[in-house]
């Protein structure tokens, strides 16, 4: 009851777009002289960030929000960190940029080895990490690497890379190309590489239909079926999430799907690409995904989780016999952003590292899970709108139905999951919304993922909050 107390008393007030609150304060927006900012979403109205400690997030108007998705699944280690501000601190005090064509840093020395020594064995032993400056830069990286890879041992002709509908890969055109979301790709369709798309993995609305374990894996199995009509010896990698993230809302393969996928990656000898930017550092419980299943990729993608926040980071790790045949063969990887592994951002990211050790977050990630996931359950039992909660460690969705029984979606144009968000917001608690789960433009989920150094306590008002959320919006739909 305390927890609720105190939750209502700092409830954010605005509701409207006028830029006043509930209250008719003017708002920071509105008493600017001039606004040239262009917005995410240039018809929306944002709260403005004051300050950031810890699992919380506090506007310039005194607002208190609980941060139930780290932004958009970054702020793993939490807000503020003294140890990491320091550590950027004393990098920009030093150097703050050298061009990665004419040095390497210490600071980029050790991100990469803090980076191979979170990999499974066999790759924390050979791995290259390559540094960029986010999820989307790592994966138009991936893609070109697996292409030089591929012209380099003298396949050429591999120019495909498969991935699968309902994926979420990035917003640049290369990323893009790859991403299955289909809503996301509409507009920009005419300018995207024609990519080959296979099924999702994706149980609760199984796209052919049938059940695990009786389907004997269809969806895995779709990719020997893409692979033998694109023909085999044109695809030069796959490239998929080991948990879904942005597109369908943290789906959690069944066991057994992502052993098959590289067992037919490896008989056609197509690059296996781990997209781990949502679930990489630990934010599933492993510092991997793919670590549940003990599936060794070729090429993993990282992002959100590495930079934390603190930096705009994101980083390529490449199997060594990858890095070998370039070695070996041109010497150079055609490619490269100014940005790329610039002396600040590796050593922020390396002090996140260390204090994802320090802290042992990502066996907290595992041992919170199972709490969450409670109090998920627990919502769910109070609210019929949620057709299903699925996740990993502290990665999980809900996916919002107007009819349980039936699995039904609500009508896009109620935008269920964005209001979701902002009765969640309202009551200061962020999450993270998405639509399109069930064809690309019905279906509606919100993903919760709090920082790994969350407190139980506030684990607690999280799914306190989140219940009042869901209650608002049931009886705002009208529902029972
Ligand atoms: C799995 C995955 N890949 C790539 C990206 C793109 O990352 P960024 O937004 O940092 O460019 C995202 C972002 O949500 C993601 O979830």
């Amino acid at each position: 009851m305390r927890l609720q107390r105190l939750a209502r008393r700092r409830q954010p007030g605005r509701t409207k777009r006028s830029g006043r609150t509930t209250t008719g304060r003017r708002t920071r927006r509105e008493s600017a002289t001039a606004d040239h900012l262009f917005r995410r979403s240039p018809a929306s109205d944002y709260p403005v960030i004051d300050r950031a400690r810890g699992s919380y997030v506090y506007d310039t108007e005194g607002h208190r929000y609980l941060d139930g998705c780290s932004g958009a699944v970054v702020s793993n280690i939490g807000h503020s960190v003294r140890e990491v501000v320091e550590a950027l601190t004393r990098q920009a005090r030093r150097a703050t940029f050298a061009h990665s064509s004419q040095f390497i840093s210490e600071a980029s020395l050790d991100l990469s080895r803090r980076i191979a020594e979170l990999c499974p064995p066999p790759l924390a032993k050979d791995a290259r990490v390559y540094l960029v400056s986010g999820g989307s830069e790592a994966v138009e990286t991936a893609i070109k690497l697996a292409r030089q890879y591929q012209i380099e041992r003298g396949q050429p002709q591999r120019t495909r890379i498969i991935s699968r509908w309902q994926s979420y890969h990035g917003s640049s055109l290369g990323a893009l190309s790859v991403t299955g979301h289909r809503a996301r790709r509409r507009p920009f369709e005419p300018l995207l590489v024609d990519f080959p798309h296979m099924a999702p993995v994706y149980c609760y609305r199984c796209p052919f239909d049938l059940e695990f374990p009786d389907c004997k894996l269809a969806c895995a199995d779709d990719l020997e079926r893409t692979l033998e009509s694109v023909g085999p010896d044109k695809v030069a990698a796959f490239i998929g999430e080991p948990i879904s993230g942005a597109a369908l809302g943290a789906v959690t393969p069944p066991d057994g799907y992502w052993q098959r996928i590289r067992e037919i990656c490896d008989r056609y000898e197509v690059l296996l690409i781990a997209d781990e930017v949502m679930t990489g550092v630990g934010r599933t419980g492993r510092a991997f995904a793919l670590d549940h299943w003990s599936v060794i990729p070729d090429i993993i993608v990282m992002g959100k989780g590495l930079g934390a926040g603190y930096t705009p980071l994101g980083a390529v790790i490449a199997r060594g016999f990858i890095h070998e045949v370039i070695r070996e063969g041109s010497g150079t990887f055609e490619h490269g952003f100014t940005y790329s592994a610039n002396p600040l951002s590796a050593a922020t990211g390396a002090a996140v590292l260390k204090v994802v050790r320090q802290k042992r977050l990502i066996s907290r990630a595992r041992q919170l899970g199972p709490d969450l996931e409670r109090l998920l359950r627990r919502a769910a039992a109070h609210h019929t709108m949620v057709g299903d909660v699925r996740g990993q460690g502290l990665l999980w969705g809900l996916e919002l139905v107007r009819d349980r029984s039936t699995r039904e979606p609500f009508d896009p144009a109620l935008r269920v999951a964005q209001r979701l968000g902002l009765e969640a917001r309202r009551r200061g608690l962020m999450l993270y919304p998405g639509s399109g789960s069930v064809d690309g433009t019905r279906g509606d989920h919100v993903i919760v993922a709090p920082p790994l150094t969350i407190s139980r306590k506030d684990l607690e008002l999280l799914g306190q909050l989140l219940d009042e959320a869901l209650g608002a919006l049931a009886a705002s739909l009208k529902l029972a």
